[in-house]
């Protein structure tokens, strides 16, 4: 099979019926935020341990296609001594690997960013393929606020997602795109919608720029949200007064006038919201893009809307692992009938 082909394989694959993506790529940084959270101690050991219990629930590889991991987490190994890619690759996961260095601030703006990592990515995306890693991840971050996003910062971000797309797909990885348009902020459901249409259109012209295969590439998108401030979100929670049906529209608004019909996938992030209203969106997002005959298959990479209840059970003790990993496996499967339109609260 010619490289074209195998990625668009991989792609598929990772986006097949009734299954999702884990994102497990949180820093060393944020892991230990994580766990400040519960009183785990942050050590490496302690975050192997984590993405042991994670990697090695029972059963769990039937709603799962891939797990996307952190540099460190590529090199651990399980208790039984098998490297984690190597783990998830006998399970039939495909491993894959956070590949952006993280944000700078934009033309020395103190709200906008742009993401780094394009230096020596193609050295480094060599060695994460001896590694095991078939596909990545690149995310940007969108801000929502007075007067921004600008067009300028966006295009920045844009170009920088279609470089790294590039030189991904040249290495036989398949690359995923996370444009996140940040839940933070006050603004409208209706404004979310417009930010995420611009930026989803600015990214794919970029794409089409730099000649990437659309076919073998994922887009990872948030939903169209209100802001986590904005006046209709009395009770703090996220998004909480738009409906699942308004979300729903609104995303797939987005999607419809912005993302090329031959993408392999979009697989979506949780991006702060709580792991039901995560599952609840999804499902009505699938429900609806299967009346509109969307194009793209849909689905979850979610990370906190997977993984809180289940590092609340755990607790960092070994005599949680079991009941933790039995939460583990709920989530995931609630998360995959909804990527399916078949959850039910
Ligand atoms: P959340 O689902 O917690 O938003 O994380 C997904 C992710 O991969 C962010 O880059």
């Amino acid at each position: 099979m010619n490289n074209t082909l195998v990625l668009e394989k991989i792609a598929e694959a990772l986006v097949a019926t009734g299954k999702g993506i884990l994102a497990a790529d949180e820093s060393p940084g944020t892991c230990d935020k994580r766990f400040d959270e519960h009183g785990i101690p942050k050590t490496e050991e302690m975050r192997r341990k984590w993405r042991g219990l994670l990697f090695g629930t029972p059963a769990v590889q039937t709603a799962l296609s891939g797990v996307i991991l952190y540099d460190e987490t590529l090199r651990q190994k399980a208790d039984d001594g098998t490297l984690f890619p190597e783990l998830l690759k006998s399970r039939g996961i495909t491993p894959g690997i956070k590949v952006d260095q993280g944000l700078e601030p934009f033309e020395g703006s103190s709200e906008e960013k742009v993401t780094k990592g394009l230096g020596a990515l193609a050295t480094r995306l060599a060695e994460y393929y001896a590694l095991g890693a078939r596909f990545a991840k690149w995310r940007a971050v969108i801000t929502i606020g007075t007067g921004i996003p600008t067009e300028r910062c966006i295009r920045e971000n844009a170009r920088r997602l279609a470089e790294y797309a590039r030189l991904c797909q040249i290495a036989g990885i398949v690359p995923i795109l996370e444009p996140e348009v940040l839940l933070d902020g006050t603004h409208t459901l209706a404004r979310s919608e417009e930010v995420l249409t611009q930026t989803l259109k600015i990214v794919f012209e970029e794409v089409e720029k730099a000649e990437v295969n659309p076919k073998g590439l994922i887009l990872k998108s948030s939903m169209a949200l209100p802001g986590k401030e904005s006046s209709r979100q009395s009770s703090g929670q996220a998004g909480k007064t738009a409906t699942p049906e308004e979300v729903a529209k609104a995303t797939l608004s987005a999607f419809t006038q912005a993302v090329p019909k031959t993408v392999a996938g979009i697989v979506f992030l949780s991006g702060g919201q709580t792991p039901m209203e995560a599952t609840v969106r999804l499902n009505e997002i699938v429900v609806q893009a299967k009346a509109l005959k969307a194009p793209w298959p849909l689905t979850f990479s979610y990370s906190r809307a997977l993984q809180a209840p289940v590092i609340a059970e755990w607790k960092g003790q070994d005599g949680n692992v079991a009941s933790a990993q039995a939460i583990f496996k709920k989530r995931v499967e609630e998360t995959a009938l909804a990527s399916q339109g078949k959850f039910t609260a």
